[in-house]
């Protein structure tokens, strides 16, 4: 073949293949610069290209009685909102998934996530007008827990119903709820389920570990709030941990267990680890509700499967990785609760003289000195890893003013790896990811958590921030911040 002869062959393949790619590729350029032309090629069919990936991909959360504001269960139902549905596939919001580009691969994110070649399918679609050509596809049914063959099945059913509730103005009622798994010996929870008595209004949940000696401590904040359970926001509002050891050793072995939203499956923790629940422990089960849906009652399960002790399992331990908070008012703002020390001052009053000492003890952990507090928007707190650590799952936590939050290891050396990077958070996608392949740190390596917090949220009114202008410190409030990093590693 002559060169000519010999580049005319590649272009004829790299043609071929093109036009055996023709709709994906042309839906992509599409999908890329917005308005050039899908071209000639034929739109997706909807039945046979586009309502398989609806109902993998959305209808496990927008189904009838759902969470979701509007099921996409019925073709017509797809069809009348296409031009949404671009609007949201394009921008990325739906379906939702707020780790960014750095993120690592996380278990299971294929069945959460559109490729792109189905990402470029629905906008291809919906751009040739959104047609329909036969039925949608129905939603896989959710499978049983598993349970494997020295686990036991716990169902942690709440004891009455919950009429989730808020002030006036407010959409989101945060609650706390004690469940007792009755073990009568030493167990390891190895994975953790939520069931939603109403699929409308549970919009995430979060598990906690209740050690023996704060039991009465639940009990009593369980009793001091009326209805069922009590009303929590940032965490449990039980102290931290036990009293033994110190107050690193507390960080590093939290009462965290599991962490669920709606279209998460099983939340199964990585094979041959468990989170050890000592006999007599409890769990707190922390449901926050979506008001915009309604207020029917609620009564939740949690399904944990556990093995023995006996089982051997690796312990999965949770280390938190707080950093300060010091935010300032927005120079617009005016208010007697601009003042650092008069916000002190109020979360003394409202949390107990303990809730004042958070800040400085951050400032402290993650400075090495309180005596000179700098209000910034962006947060980082370093930690050594002290024993081998294989990091297995990571998660962030802050409340309505936290715009990104990042957790890496080594930052600023060669061997830097981000664990978890969410460039937009959004409390009300919150979430713990675990790590398709598991990390390991050395004694010596680093941990850093790095929160950036916007008040301007609170200037645009953002959805649920509360208006009043103040200078925001750690704390467990709606108008309080955390910034706070989640592992869940084994150790040795
Ligand atoms: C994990 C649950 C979940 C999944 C999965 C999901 N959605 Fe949603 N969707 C929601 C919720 C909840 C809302 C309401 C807005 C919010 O809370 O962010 C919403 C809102 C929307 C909206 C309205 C957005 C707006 O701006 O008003 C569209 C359109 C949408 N989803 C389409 C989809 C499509 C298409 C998919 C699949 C590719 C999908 N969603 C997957 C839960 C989900």
């Amino acid at each position: 073949m002559t060169p000519d002869m010999r580049s005319a062959v590649r272009i004829a393949i790299v043609v071929a293949a093109v036009l055996a790619l023709a709709i994906p590729l042309a839906a992509i350029a599409g999908a890329r610069d917005g308005d050039t032309s899908a071209g000639d090629a034929a739109p997706p069919s909807f039945t046979r290209d586009v309502a398989p990936i609806v109902a993998d991909k959305c209808a496990g959360c927008h189904q009838t009685g759902g969470i979701a504001p509007f099921p996409l269960e019925t073709a017509g139902q797809i069809s009348s909102k296409a031009a949404l549905i671009a609007t949201a596939v394009k921008s990325g919001v739906m379906p939702p998934w707020p780790p960014g580009r750095r993120s690592p691969e996380y278990v299971g994110q294929a069945t959460r996530t559109l490729s792109v070649q189905q990402r470029a399918t629905i906008l291809a679609w919906a751009k040739a007008g959104g047609k329909v050509d036969g039925p949608a596809r129905r939603a896989p049914a959710a499978k049983p827990p598993e349970v494997r063959a020295d686990e036991t099945l716990l169902d942690l059913r709440m004891p009455t119903a919950y009429k989730p509730s808020a002030p006036k103005g407010v959409t989101d009622d945060y609650r706390c709820f004690l469940l007792d798994p009755k073990q009568s010996g030493d167990v390891s929870v190895t994975s953790a389920r939520i069931e939603p008595g109403q699929a409308r209004v549970v919009h995430h949940v979060i598990l906690f570990r209740v050690a023996p000696a704060q039991i009465a401590e639940a009990r009593a904040l369980d009793g001091s709030d009326s209805g069922l359970g009590w009303s929590c926001f940032g965490g449990t509002g039980l102290a931290a941990g036990d009293d033994a050891g110190s107050f690193v050793d507390s960080l590093n072995d939290a009462s965290w267990v599991s962490a669920w939203a709606p279209g998460w499956g099983g939340n199964r923790l990585p094979d041959g680890t468990g989170v050890p629940l000592a006999r007599g422990s409890q769990i707190v089960m922390q449901v926050h509700y979506n008001l915009l849906n309604g207020r029917a009652p609620d009564r939740s399960r949690a399904l944990l499967t556990v093995a023995p002790a006996s089982a051997g399992l690796t312990p999965l331990k949770t280390m938190l990785l707080p950093g300060p908070v010091e935010l300032a008012c927005a120079p617009a703002e005016r208010g007697r609760l601009c003042s650092r020390n008069e916000a002190l001052f109020d979360l003394s009053r409202k949390y107990g003289s303990g809730a004042a000492f958070v800040p400085a003890g951050l400032l402290i952990l993650c400075r090495g000195t309180a005596s000179t507090p700098v209000p910034k928007a962006t947060s980082t707190c370093d930690r050594r890893i002290t024993a081998p650590t294989t990091i297995h799952i990571a998660a962030g936590h802050m409340h309505l003013l936290g715009s990104a939050i990042r957790l890496e290891l080594n930052p600023g050396t060669p061997r830097a790896k981000v664990l978890l990077d969410i460039p937009r958070w959004d409390f009300h996608w919150q979430n713990a990811y675990a790590l398709e392949r598991a990390v390991n740190a050395a004694p010596g390596d680093v941990v850093r958590i790095t929160c950036r917090h916007d008040v301007h949220k609170r200037m645009h009114g953002a959805h649920g921030v509360p208006k009043t202008p103040r200078y925001i410190l750690w704390g467990e409030g709606t108008t309080d911040e955390m910034c706070l990093g989640i592992l869940q590693v084994t150790r040795g």
